[in-house]
């Protein structure tokens, strides 16, 4: 198994250029089974999780090919609504599939996808958006079937934003005959980039970014072409990297308002932000620590939760930090005390006293974001890290030990 070696205590200094948005890419690449003949999607970051999506498209009858980081998606063949199971347990994303075949072949079976490390993974809102544009869902066996005759536009109104949900119910209504109105939608910039996409194929779609989304369904969908949107996630684990080491690194090819709740903590804690229209520059101060909360988009991330827990390890004074969305989203903090952070969890909160510094130890990454912070605590910490199971940390991060490597942390995977 590969492992990162971290020589900690290194300023971060440089350039670094943020690669197209995992959980953008996931949707989008689904949305085209919405329709028959070669898409084109650009700025596709190689992730594991991307391979495991083109896996099961592959299975299902798609043709995909990747020339350096475009892709090509070929869906004329595609015949097979259903899913593997095994396929299913390997990524919780590939839910997003059942909006795009129910769509497409009136007729979608998967089996449930599997919880995972950061708590279970119910999809009831997916099938409750389902079933309110027409599908009739028979979960047995492990199993969900979802069926309809023909889809109808309708009401769906979430007890909760979920981004997953959203997006299946996007996907499904688009082919569905009426229109369907979304309320209590998520609003994360990914659900606005999936707007974009599905009406490139002819889709009509409205109100994505907002809570309410409508959708006035289409008899047919075509291939597009689209550049993938920035990650978000990603620049800000860099824009805390910097922050940690006490370093000066500019975050490129991002746009500012995508990150305005971090940048705000991030001056909070003390550091300096600047901004352009495509970067976002942090410099380092005296770090003191800070309350937060995780929420929905525009709130602070629960995908960066993880990452600036380490960075208050080592702030002067007490942070409070409250998971809200997930509800076992603390994995890295056992492996921080080894390390010799202050952390005390009670129950969806951690309150984190600030140590003078951290020190090197061998720690595994529980899952992708707590093994991005096991990064990010074992590049400010004294002496050597040794980081296992960076298979997680590839889930979501492209060549992250690379882009680390030349803003001059001293790290090597082995
Ligand atoms: C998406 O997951 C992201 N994944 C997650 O990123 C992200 O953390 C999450 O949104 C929240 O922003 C992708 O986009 C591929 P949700 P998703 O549905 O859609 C509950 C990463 O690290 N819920 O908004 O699964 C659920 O249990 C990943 O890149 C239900 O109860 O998130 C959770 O508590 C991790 N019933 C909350 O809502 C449902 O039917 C948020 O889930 C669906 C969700």
């Amino acid at each position: 198994m590969e492992k990162f070696i971290v020589r900690g205590e290194v300023q971060l200094c440089g350039n670094v250029r943020v690669s197209g948005a995992k959980n953008a890419t996931l949707p989008i690449m689904a949305a085209t089974l919405l329709c028959s003949g070669i898409s084109v999607i650009h700025d596709v970051p190689y992730l594991r999780d991307i391979q495991a999506m083109q896996d099961i498209l592959t299975l299902l009858g798609a043709k995909i090919c990747r020339q350096d980081h475009t892709m090509l998606i070929d869906t004329s063949n595609v015949c097979k609504a259903e899913i593997p199971e095994h396929l299913m347990r390997e990524m919780r994303a590939s839910v997003f599939l059942m909006g795009p075949l129910l769509g497409r072949f009136r007729k979608v079976r998967l089996s449930y996808p599997g919880g995972c490390a950061i708590g279970p993974r119910p999809i009831n809102l997916h099938i409750k958006a389902l079933e309110k544009i027409g599908a009739i869902v028979d979960e047995s066996y492990g199993f969900i079937v979802a069926e309809a005759a023909e889809l109808t536009g309708g009401e769906v109104n979430f007890d909760f934003p979920s981004v997953g949900a959203t997006e299946n119910a996007m996907m499904a209504a688009a082919l569905a005959k009426g229109t369907t109105i979304i309320r209590n939608a998520a609003r994360e910039p990914e659900i606005v980039d999936l707007q974009v996409v599905l009406n490139k194929m002819g889709a009509k779609i409205s109100g994505a970014g907002t809570d309410t989304i409508r959708i006035d369904g289409v008899s047919r969908l075509f291939p597009a072409e689209h550049t993938v949107m920035s990650d978000r996630i990603e620049a800000g684990t860099f824009l805390m990297a910097g922050v940690i080491t006490r370093g000066d690194i500019v975050v490129e090819n991002i746009i500012p308002e995508y990150l305005f709740s971090v940048t705000d903590k991030l001056q909070d804690i003390g550091a300096q932000i600047t901004a352009g229209s495509d970067y976002i520059r942090v410099k380092a101060g005296e770090l003191r620590g800070v309350d937060i909360k995780t929420l929905p988009y525009p709130g602070f991330p629960t995908d960066l939760q993880a990452p600036m827990l380490s960075v208050v390890t080592i702030a002067k004074g007490t942070s409070i930090i409250t998971e809200t969305i997930f509800e076992n989203r603390f994995k890295h903090v056992d492996e921080l005390t080894r390390m010799g952070a202050k952390i005390k969890v009670e129950g969806r909160t951690a309150i984190i006293r600030g140590v003078q510094k951290l020190t090197g130890a061998i720690v595994a990454a529980p899952d992708l974001r707590a093994g991005s912070a096991l990064v990010l605590a074992a590049l400010a910490a004294e002496g050597t890290s040794e980081i296992e199971q960076v298979y997680h940390i590839e889930r979501g991060y492209e060549n992250i030990d690379k882009k680390l490597h030349a803003l001059g942390a001293n790290i090597i995977k082995v």
